[in-house]
C-alpha cells in the first residue's frame, strides 16, 4: 500500500524578530499561510527495516540529512516502537532553499502520514511536539492554513484566514543560508518591523488591503548587497499592480498579493520572461483538525 499527503508551502505575511534566546534560536512573531503550491509525499511500508527517500529532484539526501527521514525517526522514537521498513517518496514542485518551507513541509506530511498509519489516536499537539524535534517550521507546516508562530515558531495561534486572493510567487537564482541571514541580524538596529498588531486585525476585519499593506519581512533588512533582485522583483510585483509584496522566510522568494486575477497572471506572466521560478497561487486554509 502507499499513502499520500499535499506538503503544501508557506509565505510568510510578516516575519519579525524579537530577540536572541540563551538557547543560540530566536524570537520570532511570524505571520504563516500556506498556499496551493505543494510537494506530493508518498510513505510506503517495506519488509525491509530501515527508511529510504527517494525524489524527482535527484540531489536530495536519502537518509537523516533528508528532513523527511528525520521526521520518520522521531515519530518513532516518541512513540517507542521501533523504525519499521519504510520508503518515502517526494515529488518536489516547492522551490528549495528559498524560504517557502519545502523541506519542514515535507517532514510534516510524513508525520500526518505515519500518525495516521501507526498512531491514530495521536493529538495534534503531541504530532507539533514530535515537529518542533525536526524543526522550527514544522509545526506550523502540520497545521497549516493562517496561523501566527511564536517562541521559535512553534508557538502557534490559528488566525482567520486570508480573504480570497491571488499571489504571484517569484523565486531569483540566488540562494541563502538561514543560519547566516539570522546570524546578521542585530534586533536592536533593525530600521523597519512589520506592524503585526494592525495585520492580524485586518484579518480579523478580512480587509486584504490593510493586510497586503502591513506585510514586511525583517530579514530584508540585512540582506546582503548581493541580494538586489529581491527588491527588483518587489519594486515590479507593486508596479504591475500588486496591492503589497514580501519576502518570505530567510529568502531569497518574494511574493505579492493581487485582489485581481487577470492583473496576478499577467504579472507573473512578465516575471517568467525574467525568472525562472514563478508561480500563481491561491491561499489554502487549514483543514487538519485534531
Ligand atoms: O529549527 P531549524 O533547524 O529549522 O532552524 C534552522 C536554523 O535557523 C537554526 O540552526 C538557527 O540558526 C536558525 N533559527 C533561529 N531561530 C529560530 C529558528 C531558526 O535562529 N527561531
Amino acid at each position: 500500500m502507499t499513502y499520500t499527503e499535499p506538503a503544501w508551502a508557506k509565505l510568510n505575511l510578516a516575519l519579525d524578530i524579537l530577540g536572541k534566546r540563551a538557547d543560540g534560536y530566536h524570537e520570532l512573531r511570524m505571520v504563516m499561510q500556506s498556499i496551493d503550491l505543494a510537494d506530493q509525499v508518498t510513505v510506503s511500508p517495506q519488509p525491509e527495516p530501515g527508511c529510504r527517500v527517494t525524489s524527482n529532484l535527484l540531489y536530495l539526501p536519502k537518509d537523516e540529512g533528508n528532513i523527511a527521514a528525520k521526521a520518520a525517526l522521531r515519530f518513532f522514537e516518541a512513540s517507542g516502537t521501533p523504525l519499521p521498513g519504510l520508503s518515502i517518496d517526494i515529488q518536489k514542485n516547492i522551490p528549495v532553499c528559498a524560504g517557502m518551507a519545502g523541506g519542514s513541509s515535507d517532514g510534516a506530511a510524513v508525520l500526518r502520514l505515519l500518525r495516521r498509519l501507526y498512531a491514530p489516536e495521536m493529538t495534534e499537539e503531541q504530532l507539533e511536539e514530535i515537529g518542533a524535534r525536526v524543526g522550527s517550521d514544522v509545526p506550523y507546516c502540520i497545521r497549516g492554513g493562517t496561523a501566527l508562530a511564536e517562541g521559535r515558531g512553534e508557538r502557534l495561534t490559528d488566525l482567520p484566514p486570508l480573504p480570497p486572493c491571488h499571489l504571484v510567487v517569484c523565486k531569483p537564482s540566488c540562494s541563502v543560508s538561514t543560519p547566516e541571514l539570522f546570524a546578521q541580524v542585530r534586533v536592536r538596529k533593525l530600521r523597519c518591523r512589520p506592524d503585526t498588531a494592525g495585520l492580524l486585525r485586518a484579518l480579523e476585519e478580512q480587509d486584504l488591503e490593510g493586510v497586503a499593506r502591513r506585510m514586511y519581512n525583517v530579514f530584508e533588512d540585512v540582506l546582503p548587497r548581493r541580494y538586489g533582485e529581491v527588491f527588483a522583483i518587489k519594486g515590479e510585483l507593486l508596479g504591475l499592480g500588486a496591492l503589497g509584496a514580501s519576502m518570505t522566510g530567510s529568502g531569497p522568494t518574494v511574493f505579492g498579493i493581487f485582489s485581481d486575477r487577470e492583473k496576478a497572471a499577467q504579472a507573473a506572466e512578465t516575471l517568467s520572461g525574467q525568472y525562472a521560478a514563478v508561480h500563481l497561487c491561491r491561499p489554502v486554509q487549514r483543514e487538519i483538525k485534531s
